[in-house]
């Protein structure tokens, strides 16, 4: 029995053998189609191969592509789990000739492959043709001997394939197993042809067309060949499986969840291990390709999978985060073939937590929800659009996890409903992704690559440069010559300026003809290659096909180097601090900043930035050389370079070092060691300085770095010194003693205000008990009232007590306007007294007076307040006639 893992290296050193290149898979993340969310076929990468837009240095190639149906046209996921076939994640074998060979050779290595390397017994297997495809039908009878009633003619779209709506495209032919009479099911074309007994696994594609637009199709420039082989069959089928899921990769990742569940493999809950073995597999790749889960585009099909993966973890009875805790096992078994997943593996693995600790949150509840909404409902009946909506908007819930969720009991979900109700948020909605490029405006740049070639960027070496206009193109389409004012993007056969990519932005600066100059604002790269200088005509008249002396803007371009290296340094120094799951998420490099996006989950505090800067200048400080070596990818990745997730690299890469580490793992080894086409300083001291000035959060587990350097960093801390030195001027000390200044200063004003409490308290009672007034004499009764403006109120009280001290029989008024206006009122009586004036009484007589009501306290000490402060002594004089 063969392994994923044997049959995936049999295929690929079996073409290699047959002299194929053995190409890497491309990224999930298509880089030449804006149209496409996912990479969903081995051809996707070769696609302007095959229409003759591109070349290549060989015409055969093999893979082992890693592919993604789930969202937009392919859409597998609604089946994922409940099927023997259906997967999110998928790897597809294939070997493709671009002009080489066609259907003859094509047929004669695949029927070779599957029965000799393969062993696969040849009595099982019949295929399909188009049924106009005398040919193809006549060569399988050739070379594989096949008999008529088993070579079937398929006359429907069923054997012509197509990218898309456009596209390369051709008839097929496809090689079917029969897994036997046990099974039911018919041969393809037959009424019992969806049955489970005879499956495809191969499909042998004779490119042929380009479909332009729906209704024109030509001739590709030469007839190539495209197949596509699903592993997961080919490894069943060679494992003698009838299902995907028994192969030995998946059962290693079920055997993982049902230990960590105690639940069962193939009991009720079989599907739910299963969508969490799948699932696991596509939410790894995508997280490794650059992909995170978010609310909108591929992120949002991320976050779909992994919370029905998640749902489904739950259902398992799984009280905490399990699903990252099975990805040791998914890069056991498939880490060797696709080292990304290890080089990911810390990002995938925080990413899965995070979000399965997040959802943890809502699921249950939206669940409970879920069940409430649905308790009257039975087999055929919908849940309403607006809870379905709900549970999407306030829970979390995909629309596809609230159907999966209510699929056992059949269940559907009213999506007119729920569409009304999306649409009603539209507004707020944020834009859904658009792909990512105007496809009429690229033909123009893949037809100068076609004419031209790449374009040769001198720019790491030099900053000028001669040249030869090659084309002049303004609003798309190719000019003879752009007069002066115009808009213009130039592509020269060479040139010093750097085309923005890898978040460098592009060079500026001027191109300069015989009679005429333009003045450049930025570089762009585009189609695989071309750069293209962004212009404006500055005087004279430009024309094609000219000689141009090139100049880049050198004091931005070595804002932009330092910005960059930096960036290494910072990138290096975040990931010994933070952790190794620390991933470039985005960066920006500018020629007046540097911003930085990293995968990390919580804010990064002070004092770890603080470490972060100063491990960065400890660097810079070393003044190290920076080297760049061209390297073979692995070879690089191997000496520890980083990787960017996602980034598609040559053969060949570029492999920037910087700085000799001084604690740690890599002690005396290289500090930074990355994968990067872009511009960088020739030796760390270059950059002068990193300065930290910004820490935020751009999105769920990304936070934002931004800094400064040389100059700008220089400035930054010079206005801040400036700063200072005002600081010290106004409080007429040394810069050194600002701090300790103002401490001080604090100090005493904290003890100055008390004491100005103390002395307005004293001064309002007339400067202390010595100079006390005599009480006044009403109605044989001693009378004292003040007015204290300025006192505070909690104040009155014991000012009160303190104004009876010493007089055994007295009645006691004090008022106190404070600064809003509003006066407060106390009144103190004598024991002696209560009998024939209760303070109570008193105080409310003042409180009218102030234009307020009521008050209280006891008989011998009340208190009241009112709005008009300025009416104390009115207020003192209505409470002494209320004594007479
Ligand atoms: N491109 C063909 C397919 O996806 C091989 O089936």
């Amino acid at each position: 029995m063969s392994g994923v893992n044997d049959i995936r290296s049999t295929f690929l050193d079996y073409f290699k053998t047959n002299g194929h290149e053995v190409v890497s898979s491309s990224p999930l993340v298509p880089r030449n189609d804006p149209t496409l969310m996912f990479t969903n076929a081995g051809m996707v990468q070769f696609k302007n191969v095959f229409t003759g837009l591109e070349h290549r240095p060989y015409s055969t190639a093999a893979t082992a592509q890693k592919c993604v149906r789930a969202g937009g046209k392919h859409n597998d996921l609604d089946n994922v789990g409940y099927t023997a076939r259906h997967h999110t994640f998928f790897e597809m074998l294939g070997n493709f000739s671009f002009g080489d060979y066609f259907k003859e050779r094509a047929i004669e290595l695949a029927w070779n492959l599957i029965t000799k390397e393969f062993g696969i017994d040849r009595n099982r297997l019949l295929v399909t043709v188009y049924h106009t495809d005398d040919e193809a039908h006549g060569l399988w009878k050739k070379i594989a001997g096949l008999s008529d009633d088993r070579i079937i003619r398929i006359g429907t779209s069923d054997n012509f394939w197509a990218m898309g709506d456009t596209g390369p495209c051709g008839p097929c032919s496809e090689i079917f197993y029969d897994h036997g009479d046990h099974i039911w099911g018919g041969p393809p074309g037959s009424p019992e042809e969806d049955g489970d007994r005879f499956i495809e696994i191969w499909n042998l594609v004779f490119m042929q067309y380009e479909q332009i637009t729906k209704e024109e199709r030509v001739d590709l420039p030469r007839p190539s060949i495209d197949t596509g082989m699903g592993l997961e069959r080919v490894a069943a089928l060679l494992q003698g499986k009838h299902d995907n899921y028994d192969i030995d990769l998946f059962r290693a990742l079920i055997e993982a969840s049902v230990e960590m569940t105690g639940v069962k493999a193939e009991g009720e809950r079989r599907a739910s291990h299963r969508v969490i073995a799948d699932h696991l597999r596509s939410s790894a790749f995508l997280i490794a390709d650059g992909v995170l889960p978010s609310n909108e585009g591929r992120g949002y099909v991320l976050r779909r999978i992994m919370r029905r993966a998640m749902r489904h973890a739950q259902l398992l009875g799984a009280k905490d985060p399990i699903i990252y805790k099975l990805l040791p096992v998914l890069v056991q078994q498939m880490g060797r073939a696709y080292p990304e997943l290890v080089r990911a593996e810390a990002l995938i693995s925080e990413t899965l937590k995070l979000e399965e600790t997040r959802f943890r949150k809502t699921l249950e509840r939206g669940l409970t929800l879920l069940s409430d909404a649905t308790s009257t409902l039975g087999k055929g009946d919908s849940l309403d659009g607006e809870t379905a909506f709900k549970l999407y908007d306030t829970y979390g819930f995909p629309l596809d996890l609230t159907q999966d969720a209510l699929r056992s009991r059949e269940i559907g979900v009213d999506l007119t409903g729920f569409n009304d109700a999306m649409q009603r948020q539209k507004a707020e909605a944020r834009a859904s992704w658009a792909g990512s490029g105007d496809k009429a405006q690229e033909t123009v740049w893949f037809e100068l690559k076609e004419k031209f070639g790449a374009t040769e960027f001198l720019g790491y070496t030099s900053e000028t440069a001669e040249g030869q206009i090659l084309a002049l193109v303004q609003d798309g389409k190719l000019v003879e010559r752009a007069d002066a004012g115009a808009e213009v993007q130039v592509v020269v056969n060479q040139t010093p300026f750097y085309g923005e990519s890898g978040g460098q932005m592009g060079d500026a600066g001027v191109i300069v003809g015989e009679g005429f100059s333009l003045a450049v604002s930025d570089t762009q790269k585009k189609g695989e290659g071309v750069f293209v200088h962004v212009a404006t005509v500055a005087n004279g008249v430009a024309t094609a096909g000219v000689a141009v002396t090139l100049t880049v803007d050198h004091a931005r371009r070595s804002r932009l180097r330092s910005n960059h290296s930096a960036t290494h340094l910072l990138h290096e120094a975040l990931r010994e601090v933070l952790g190794t799951h620390v991933a470039q998420k985005g960066s920006l490099v500018a020629p007046e900043r540097l911003r930085f996006d990293i995968s990390h989950p919580k804010p990064i505090s002070a004092e770890e930035l603080k470490i972060v800067e100063e491990m960065a200048n400890e660097i810079i400080i070393q003044n190290a050389q920076v080297t760049t070596r061209l390297m073979a990818v692995d070879d690089a990745i191997a000496e520890g370079a980083m990787a960017l997730f996602g980034e598609k690299y040559g053969d060949e890469v570029r492999v920037v070092s910087m700085g000799t580490a001084v604690r740690g793992e890599k002690k005396g080894k290289s500090y930074s060691t990355e994968l990067c086409g872009g511009t960088h300083v020739s030796a760390t001291g270059d950059i002068g300085l990193v300065r930290l000035v910004g820490e935020s959060a751009v999105g769920a587990g990304v936070r934002r770095i931004e800094a400064l350097t040389g100059e700008a960093a220089r400035n930054y801390l010079a206005e801040q010194d400036e700063r200072v030195k005002a600081l010290a001027s106004a409080l007429k000390v040394q810069p050194t003693d600002v701090v300790a200044r103002v401490e001080a200063l604090v100090d005493e004003r904290r003890k100055l205000e008390k004491e100005l409490a103390d002395a307005k308290r004293k001064l309002a009672m007339g400067g202390g008990a010595a100079q006390a007034d005599q009480p006044r004499v009403i109605n044989g009764v001693n009378f004292i009232g003040r007015n204290l403006a300025g006192v505070e109120a909690k104040d009155l009280k014991s000012l009160a007590d303190e104004a009876k001290a010493g007089i055994e029989s007295a009645v006691v008024v004090l008022i106190a306007a404070g600064d809003d206006g509003k006066a407060s009122a106390v009144v103190s009586v004598t024991p002696d007294l209560t009998a024939r004036f209760s303070a109570v009484d008193l105080v409310r007589i003042a409180s009218g007076a102030l234009g307020g009501k009521g008050g209280g306290g006891r008989p011998d000490m009340a208190q009241a307040g009112g709005p008009d402060g300025d009416k104390a002594d009115e207020a003192i004089e209505a409470v002494a006639a209320a004594l007479a």
